[in-house]
């Protein structure tokens, strides 16, 4: 998934994967809910929710991040 902070309107185009989605969710949502609830990708786990176990690790840009603590505004 590619990043951009301050991103924060509507419809964003994340490749994910390699592959290309379209979503317009909240700019406040984790990513862990976009990946999970939005786009049916449930590989990302929900562990503590506070960014503490990894378990729902991503890569923003090829940099790991935990998506249950990392608002959608940072995806483009
Ligand atoms: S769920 Fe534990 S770090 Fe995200």
């Amino acid at each position: 998934m590619e990043t951009r902070q301050g991103n924060l309107p509507g419809t964003i185009s994340p490749n994910i994967n390699g592959r290309e989605h379209e979503i317009d969710v909240d700019p406040e949502a984790p990513i862990l809910l976009v990946l999970r609830d939005t786009l049916g990708i449930s590989g990302t786990k929900f562990g503590c929710g506070a960014a503490l176990c990894g378990a729902c690790t991503v890569h923003l840009d090829s940099e790991a991040t935990c998506s249950c603590s990392t608002p959608r505004a940072f995806c483009r």
